[in-house]
């Protein structure tokens, strides 16, 4: 790390090491890494620096304090969690930002654990039936030009936390295997899955990652109840995938699709 810097108010530190590591040809990104102890959202002010910022520029934070989830929901983000923003800007194909941030995510805790970790549409990562990571992707200035791809990870963060603050449904890598992982090689390991997916989009060669989405999600053959938009949809999931989204047949045997900028929630029935 080199000193602390003010980046739009809050209090930054340059992953050094982590850059260097990046800053091969073999990468796009991850060339500039910025590290807060405390931040109000890594998404906020990545969006505050984008204009300016190189592609790829990544944001982690030790804690967030106003974390958002999707829908403008709240994201928990204590010590313990990766907690990471990624500036994007010349992504080919978009539709893969949230796909190619769930499958780094699900490699990386293959790599670091003994886990089956399952995607469960649209973008959460599960483990033993409960969230362990969350994606949330932002189209930014008036065209869209650019993105701000976020990931939270619960990586370190122990039950009781959870347990205080009700989230019945979350889980951590520590709750599943009672073992602590270092969050920076977490985070390195991450990046370096999500650049090697990134490029295959960037190829025009999305064909592993359109399989790999549809190998590790949990919804196929399920019966499920989605809101959608506001309006409530149950069904069977005939198929998933990343162009076409969740394709459902519905109760009155109407095949629809769902695409998941829309999709609220889905539960199983
Ligand atoms: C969700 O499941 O609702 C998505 C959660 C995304 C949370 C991450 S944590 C890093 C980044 N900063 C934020 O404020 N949100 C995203």
């Amino acid at each position: 790390m080199i000193g602390d810097r003010k980046l739009n108010g809050n209090s930054m530190s340059r992953l050094v090491e982590l850059e260097n590591y990046f800053s091969s040809n073999a990468y796009k990104i991850g060339k500039v890494i910025y590290y807060c102890d405390e931040i109000s959202s890594t998404q906020k002010i990545a969006k505050e620096i984008s204009l300016t910022a190189e592609n790829g520029t990544s944001i982690i934070a030790k804690k967030q304090t106003e974390g958002k989830g999707r829908f403008g929901r709240f994201w928990h983000s204590p010590e313990g969690g990766l907690w990471l923003s990624i500036i994007i800007k010349d992504i080919k194909q978009p539709l893969y930002l949230n796909p190619i941030l769930s499958l780094s995510c699900i490699h990386m805790i293959e790599q670091f654990y003994q886990l089956k970790p399952r995607i469960y549409w649209p973008n959460d990562i599960y483990i033993n039936g409960k969230k362990v990571a969350g994606v949330l992707t932002e189209g930014i200035h008036f065209d869209n030009s650019a993105y701000i791809a976020g990931i939270g990870v619960n990586v370190n963060i122990d039950e009781k936390y959870f347990i205080e603050n009700k989230l019945k449904e979350a889980t951590s890598f520590y709750i599943e295997t009672g073992r602590k992982e270092n969050i920076l090689n977490i985070f390195q390991d991450f990046l370096i899955k999500f650049n090697f997916l990134y490029e295959l989009v960037q190829m025009d060669s999305p064909l592993y990652i359109d399989e790999a989405f549809k190998k590790y999600n949990d919804l196929l053959s399920q019966f499920v109840k989605v809101n959608y938009g506001g309006t409530q949809f149950e069904g069977q999931v005939l198929d998933v995938s990343i162009k076409d989204g969740i394709l459902l047949k519905l109760q009155n045997n109407i095949v629809k699709n769902f695409f998941p900028e829309n999709i609220e929630y889905i539960r199983r029935v």
